[in-house]
């Protein structure tokens, strides 16, 4: 596959959705720096539109750079959301490179070993992409297919599940997008991955490809993570995160990229 087709389809998955955030230069010297508050580094890999992008001009924007910022205005905290592979993410917290994670992240018990997470703030489930003419009608049916997924993700987890680890049907990619590209360019029968990275997918692509679901796959909630003991910034952004659901700050954030809420 060519770059420009990558970047091309790249391009057309984030292309979507359109808030912007504009990079705060800071004019501060270091030294005026650490006299007054401390920017905090956010992580996220964006590559996950609605949830996460970039843009053209290296800007951010989607619903969880809209949540991070509307909760860290009432924390009171100054923050930095940086663009960040999703390999390594979750090893930035420990190594004090971030700060804070958003990214779309499903609380898991083994994720919660070695960090932290606020309060849920989305609920999601995981999605088959499949083309339109696929004889596929439920997750099981993929035991036989080429199945595409984000590594390391839920979706990695519940396809390796049924596969089996070792199984070189599993197509591990470094971002959702390539998953997605490839099954476009048909390399991959399907990409299992969450709700609404599927939904948005779909939304771009309504002609040649189908979404099913399955009862197999259980509810998953987000959640923003902070390093493991790191309980005094948890608190904030908990306290920020109660605040945007209480004054409808969230729901608007939440219309805005998913139309009207359900439960
Ligand atoms: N919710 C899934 C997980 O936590 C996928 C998240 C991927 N996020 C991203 N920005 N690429 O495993």
């Amino acid at each position: 596959m060519t770059r420009l087709a990558l970047l091309l389809t790249s391009f057309l998955l984030v292309a979507s959705f359109g808030c912007t955030q504009k990079k705060e230069e800071s004019t501060s010297s270091p030294a005026e720096k650490s006299s007054s508050k401390k920017e905090l580094i956010v992580g996220t890999d964006a590559a996950y539109a609605p949830f996460e992008s970039e843009n053209a001009d290296k800007t951010l924007s989607g619903f969880d750079i809209e949540i991070m910022q509307a909760v860290a205005a009432k924390a009171g905290l100054q923050i930095q959301i940086v663009n960040t592979p999703w390999e390594g993410l979750f090893n930035q917290l420990n190594s004090g490179d971030r700060d804070i994670l958003i990214s779309a992240i499903t609380i898991n018990e083994e994720r919660k070993k070695s960090m932290d997470f606020s309060d849920p703030y989305f609920e999601a489930v995981q999605l088959i992409a499949v083309p339109n003419k696929s004889t596929v009608t439920k997750f099981e049916d993929l035991k036989k297919l080429k199945v595409g997924v984000q590594i390391g993700t839920t979706g990695d987890s519940v396809v390796t599940q049924l596969l089996g680890r070792d199984s070189s049907s599993i197509k591990r990619f470094e971002g959702t997008p390539l998953a997605l590209q490839e099954l476009i360019n048909g390399g991959v029968d399907a990409v299992v991955a969450d709700n609404g990275v599927i939904n948005n997918f779909f939304a771009n692509n309504p002609k040649n490809f189908k979404v099913l679901s399955d009862t197999s796959f259980s509810k998953e909630v987000y959640g923003i993570a902070v390093k493991k003991g790191n309980t005094e910034l948890l608190q904030k952004i908990n306290s920020g995160l109660s605040q945007i659901k209480a004054d409808g700050t969230y729901d608007n954030i939440y219309r805005k990229y998913f139309g009207e809420k359900k439960n």
